[in-house]
């Protein structure tokens, strides 16, 4: 048996020394240690040693394993931290490298409009008000001057909730609403959702709406065209000219459609402009006396002005949008092109 365990020993110790991976360390607990590895199979010989030689022979084979044992811990740990080192040299981290960027959003097109709009009336001293998307018939037609069955609601047509109530067709709502509220002099903004029945490629069933209102003892049109003036050549430039057509709207008188110069051509005729020019951007006009008395505001004494922009249509004029749903898809290689 000694002589047996002195062979297994130099096996052992060569076997030990050529490990060099995981894979040779498992071949080496199975040669030696496993079920049927040469240190078990001297547990089994036992049974063959003299009943008198087997405590001497059992105490011999046990020390020899634990030492096998250990040296095979040993080279475990040897060959864990050959890995590990290993696994340092590919791993390594360059801090040099410039970082991965984060991905920032930035604002949609209509809110980077709408805030600019904002932006040059605030300038002018306008406040904001801001009204309820769902309106009743009284907020939204009657008290504009726009009766039942007034032949102006086909303009309009909406998206009714309930009778009498529906989705705002404008803005204009908000004008009731902030005069109910305030005395004048009133001068305010209300931006806002609108609805209407209505698309192709430049309306849509859902789009954005800037209301101004001003109201004091002697606003006339020159007010309205001043301001309105004003803030087209903040938005397109300080070379645009304005001009106001006759329109009508029920709410107003008189009414006004609000051109401006064609900024791509300087108005000589170009495609943008349909050859005239000119471009329409905006209704406005001077407040129907029976608007204001609607509010209980004495006509005699106070006039006002009011005018309403589609933000969208500011939007497209001034990044040269196209098609209206665009602005809605929300497809990143269009919305990326905002970023400031
Ligand atoms: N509310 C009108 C529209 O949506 C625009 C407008 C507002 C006209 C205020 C006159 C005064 O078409």
């Amino acid at each position: 048996m000694e002589i047996k365990i002195k062979a297994l020993r130099e096996q052992m110790e060569s076997g030990l020394n050529a490990i060099s991976s995981k894979k040779d360390l498992d071949e080496f607990w199975q040669a030696f240690l496993g079920k049927k590895g040469a240190v078990t199979a001297l547990m089994k010989d036992l049974g063959q040693v003299p009943k008198e030689d087997r405590p001497a022979t059992g105490r011999v084979i046990n020390e020899f394993k634990s030492y096998v044992e250990t040296r095979y811990q040993e080279a475990r740990e040897r060959i864990e931290e050959l890995e590990l080192s290993a696994r340092d040299k590919t791993e390594q981290v360059d801090i040099t490298l410039p970082a991965s960027k984060n991905k920032v959003g930035s604002l949609h097109p209509i809110t980077i409009t709408k805030n600019e709009m904002i932006n040059v009336f605030s300038g002018m001293g306008f406040e904001i008000f801001e009204g309820p998307e769902i309106e009743d018939d009284d907020h939204n037609f009657t008290r504009l001057n726009v009766a039942k069955n007034h032949p102006a609601r086909d303009m309009q047509d909406t998206f009714y909730v309930a009778e009498d109530i529906l989705l705002r067709t404008h803005t204009s709502p908000g004008q009731i609403r902030v005069m109910d509220a305030k005395k004048p002099p009133i001068k305010v903004l209300v931006p806002g959702r609108v609805f209407r029945s209505d698309s192709d490629a430049t309306h849509s069933p859902m789009f954005h709406q800037m209301e101004g209102l001003v109201v004091d003892k002697t606003i006339t049109l020159c007010d309205l065209q001043g301001m309105l003036d004003a803030f087209v050549k903040e938005i397109f430039g300080s070379d645009t000219r304005t001009r106001l057509r006759p329109s009508y709207f029920p709410f107003t008188e008189p009414s006004v459609e609000v051109d401006v110069s064609c900024f791509e051509c300087g108005g000589c005729g170009c495609s943008l402009c349909k050859g005239t020019g000119w471009i329409e951007v905006l209704g406005g006009g001077i407040v129907h006396p029976r608007v204001l008395e609607n509010c209980g505001i004495d006509s005699k004494e106070y006039s006002g002005l009011a005018f309403g922009i589609g933000i969208e249509r500011i939007a497209m004029l001034k990044y040269g949008i196209n098609n209206i749903s665009l602005l809605y898809e929300n497809d990143l290689r269009f919305l990326k092109q905002f970023r400031d």
